[in-house]
């Protein structure tokens, strides 16, 4: 039973045979404590179950818990490797009461499991109790039957468990196994309890108090219980071997390791061995749980193990890449247990050689330097906090890291002069921004960015977590709390909501804390990295310090991921069916619609974008899992993904890939890959359905598309649907037959119009037109026939016809349309051939203009045009007409 995944699972076996819950390890990324950098211990995950802020089914219930201790109130990184016990990563077992069992059914528990499960002999083993606690003191003695020699009273507050600052906490009682004499070291509270000898294994914490802040210090509802034991002790216990290195499952990591490395653990190897491993541990932990290299917060607390851990396969003499090597080894040894480390395997070895590959380009030039600067100095001499500044700014070494490298020579780092060396960086990086565009409108996120850092995203993995709020903006200025009513931005530490950018709107949401209630109506970074929320207090009041739950819309932000997946396939199939000068030129992905701009000369025809849409809607169908990786640009690149030119990307970017290419030379590869930093659906079927409503030209040789997706999709379509057969319900045929019965109606109405401007025509100049002269016969004016006449309803454009055709009738005359439009009046004025000799068409028209208010006419002596305003005047037009003709 002794290997590690036999003894957890006997551990939790164990707590389920006696009515506990078997709960699965949280992330170590905690969605419910902004304060805590990494889950530092089993009951992270419970801290509001124990405050009574959450309810759970159940009041028991027990855990293997994934840890961090790297950065933050409990910090181990320094130690690994030069101790046998330290880790960065390690699992911690435990029970938990939630006003359930309290000290001495926890006592009974524990003793049990460990002398009659675990099997381990009473006379080995000892205990420590808070030096006030009689309680438990006597509880020991009562229920192990221990005796007082070996129930220690401590009065420090090792024996006081506190999470971090705030949070339940407790006095605590701890266990630790007597190796024997021949490890030195003296029992806890004596002067050599530093030694190894005693060694404690399990920590049973009686959680009493809820420490709300500095000064305050609460009982928490029911006194509770929560213990947490070091399953890699247990394991060197059980395993009789005196470090956590020699267990089963650290045997089998380093024994890669010498093989991947060609470098047998032992000696003035042993120590880098055992960082390897354990950074190993951390890195692909961290990895799994969404944590990637940064130069940031818990980016950067992993990349400083990442490198740790490279610089001591360098020592090792490894040249190339090779921590991400050991990966399946650890996948196989663990992942049974944590199935998250097989689903994020290849994400993690990619990130690891990527790193490896990027930190041992320098790594070399800069231990060079190190060697240089120190060469000669002696025990006790301090690097200058210049060349540490140097290594950290120019080579990517960190300080812990360069701090590291000098420990076995008992050199240390001038840490005043590399913090002064930074303060300047700072302070120049800040004078270099204030010269920047956006510097200018929006100067407060500039110090508010220094001072706070970036914040941390969390939205790729969860629509919810919590976050302390680190700045309050009102009017551009900052304050120090806000209330009921205001309008106000808010800068929290961390935060699950997305900042606008990439075309991707901000997130929408809440924010809920102590009595308060804010509306968030908008997210946008500014000052390189720091999300600010656009807010409303709707009631209560804000402080900065304030704990936040933060709960990002997620019906908004599921739309807005389905839509910006659909850009993608969009963009890609549009590639393949225009041609690969399709390049992106903009977009915007809203919840409701996407719009995408592209370069492309000419407007997409009907059938080349029904078969884009055909295309994307194929590659939702396959319903393939979308993949996202941090990869270096040019990697990416490499590998096919779509950059944006003149974009400016980091060093590394995070790539999106989609779907299966399911011909063509990408036969089989992802069929969309790009360059994004959006968040997207996690299978290309939660997008449902993407359709095209709009494409237009929005510049030279730039198109649009707009488009829906999902529901907005559906809804969209329903409606064109509705609209058809009202259609056809007016039209009495089926929907199918609309489109051929449309057409026949249309042709029907041209033929119709035709045949009413004929008669129109023909009724003009029967009927009586209202002019000057009536009936159809011709006058006799100057002694040749006339016709006048106003046509109304006759277009002006058909007027030369008439006058033609009445000249055709009467042979030898002199005809004078008049028609009226639109309050206009046009006249056109013809000679018969015989009689162009004694009147001129454009004379007499001139006449008639000049009546209508017109500016002259024109034309040939046989036939002359003219216009003016004053309709009413027309039958005058005629009646010049006739004058002019009788001179
Ligand atoms: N929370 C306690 C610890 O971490 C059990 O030691």
């Amino acid at each position: 039973m002794s290997g590690v995944n036999e003894i957890r699972s006997a551990f939790l076996d164990y707590f389920e045979k006696n009515g506990h819950e078997r709960v699965a390890s949280s992330p170590l990324v905690p969605r419910n404590d902004p304060t805590l950098m990494f889950t530092n211990a089993g009951m992270v995950q419970f801290k509001n179950v124990f405050t009574g802020l959450e309810k759970r089914p159940y009041s028991r219930a027990t855990t293997a818990q994934k840890v961090v201790r790297a950065g933050g109130k409990h910090n181990d990184l320094d130690n690994v490797g030069y101790t046998a016990r330290h880790h960065t990563f390690f699992e911690m077992l435990g029970n938990f009461s939630f006003g359930d069992y309290f000290k001495d059914v926890a006592i009974e528990l524990a003793w049990n499991l460990t002398t009659k499960e675990f099997g381990l002999p009473k006379d080995r083993l000892l205990v420590t109790v808070f030096s006030e606690d009689d309680e438990a003191a006597a509880l020991w003695k009562k229920i192990a039957g221990l005796t007082d020699d070996r129930i220690i009273r401590i009065p420090t507050s090792d024996n006081f468990w506190t999470m971090g600052e705030t949070g339940p906490c407790g006095p605590c009682s701890e266990i630790f196994f007597d190796q024997g004499e021949s490890v030195a070291g003296g029992p806890p509270g004596s002067p050599d309890e530093d030694g190894d000898r005693f060694l404690e294994f399990w920590n049973l914490v009686f959680m009493q108090f809820d420490q709300v802040d500095a000064e305050t210090r609460l009982d928490l509802p029911r006194p509770s219980i929560d213990t947490g034991m070091g399953l890699e002790r247990m394991a060197a216990i059980l395993q009789g071997v005196h470090s956590n290195y020699e267990t089963d499952l650290f045997r089998t990591l380093i024994s890669a390791a010498e093989h991947a490395i060609g470098s047998v653990a032992a000696g003035a190897r042993l120590a880098s061995h055992r960082v390897i491993a354990d950074h190993l541990r951390a890195t692909a932990f961290l990895i799994a749980d969404g944590v990637l290299p940064s130069n940031e917060g818990r980016g950067y607390v992993l990349r400083r193990i990442m490198r740790r851990a490279m610089r001591h396969a360098r020592m090792l003499g490894a040249e190339e890449p090779v921590i991400y090597r050991l990966v399946p080894t650890l996948v196989s040894e663990m992942g049974r247990a944590y199935p998250e480390l097989g689903r994020a395997e290849a994400l993690i070895a990619e990130t690891l050689k990527l790193e490896e590959k990027r930190f041992l380009q320098t790594l070399d030039r800069g231990l060079a330097l190190l060697a240089e600067a120190t060469e000669g100095m002696s025990v006790g001499a301090q690097l200058s906090g210049e060349t540490a500044f140097k290594l950290y700014d120019t080579y990517g070494f960190p300080l812990d890291l360069t701090q590291d490298a000098l420990r076995q020579r008992g050199i240390a780092v001038d840490l005043d002069a590399f913090n002064t060396a930074m303060q300047r960086q700072k302070a120049e990086a800040r004078a270099n921004w204030a010269g920047s565009g956006e510097a200018a409108t929006e100067n407060v996120w500039f110090p508010i960015r220094e001072r706070v850092g970036a914040t941390e995203f969390l939205g790729y993995g969860t629509e919810r977590a919590e976050g302390q709020v680190v700045a309050l903006v009102r009017d551009g200025a900052e304050v120090a709390a806000a209330e009921a009513g205001e309008d106000v931005s808010i800068v929290v530490n961390q935060t699950p909501f997305y900042g606008e950018s990439g075309g991707q709107l901000g997130d929408t949401g809440v924010m809920r804390g102590d009595g308060v209630e804010i509306v968030v109506s908008d997210t946008r970074k500014f000052a390189e990295g720091l999300f600010v929320h656009r807010a409303k207090i709707l009631g209560g009041s804000v402080r900065v310090g304030a704990a936040l739950d933060l709960e990002v819309d997620h019906r908004r932000r599921s739309q807005i991921r389905a839509n910006h997946s659909a850009t993608h396939l969009l963009h890609e199939a549009l590639r393949e069916v225009l041609g690969s000068h399709v390049a992106q030129k903009g977009s915007m992905v809203a919840p409701d619609r996407l719009r995408f701009d592209f370069s492309h000369p000419k407007p997409i025809e009907a059938g080349e974008l029904a078969e884009i849409e055909r295309i994307a809607n194929g590659v939702i169908l396959q319903n393939a899992p979308v993949d996202t990786r941090l990869m270096a640009v040019d990697d990416a690149i490499a590998s096919g993904a779509m950059a944006l030119f003149g974009e400016k990307y980091g060093d590394e970017v995070r790539v999106v890939s989609m779907g299966t290419a399911e011909a063509g030379e990408k036969a089989g590869r992802p069929y969309s890959v790009e360059l994004c930093g959006g968040t997207h659906v996690r299978a290309t079927g939660d997008i449902g359905l993407v359709h095209v409503v709009a494409e237009s030209g929005v510049a030279a040789g730039v198109r649009r598309i707009e488009a829906l997706t999902g529901e907005a999709a559906r809804g969209h379509l329903l409606d064109q649907e509705q609209r058809v057969r009202r259609m056809a319900s007016t039209l009495k045929v089926s929907p199918a037959e609309v489109a051929e019965r449309l057409e026949a109606i249309v042709e029907e109405r041209r033929r119709l119009e035709r045949e009413l401007a004929e008669a129109k025509k023909k009724l003009a100049l029967v009927g009586d037109g209202g002019g000057s002269s009536s009936g159809a016969a011709p006058q006799e004016v100057a002694g040749v026939a006339f016709v006048g006449r106003v046509l109304e309803g006759v277009s002006p454009k058909d007027l030369k016809g008439l006058v033609d055709e009445t000249k055709a009738q009467i042979g030898s005359g002199v005809v004078a349309l008049v028609a009226l439009a639109d309050g206009k009046a046009s006249v056109v004025v013809g000679v018969t051939p015989d009689l162009t000799g004694r009147f001129d068409a454009v004379s007499l028209v001139r006449a008639a203009s000049g009546a209508i208010g017109g500016k002259g006419g024109g034309g040939r002596p046989d036939m002359a045009q003219a216009g003016g305003p004053d309709a009413g005047k027309a039958g005058e037009a005629i009646a010049a007409v006739e004058a002019a003709m009788l001179g």
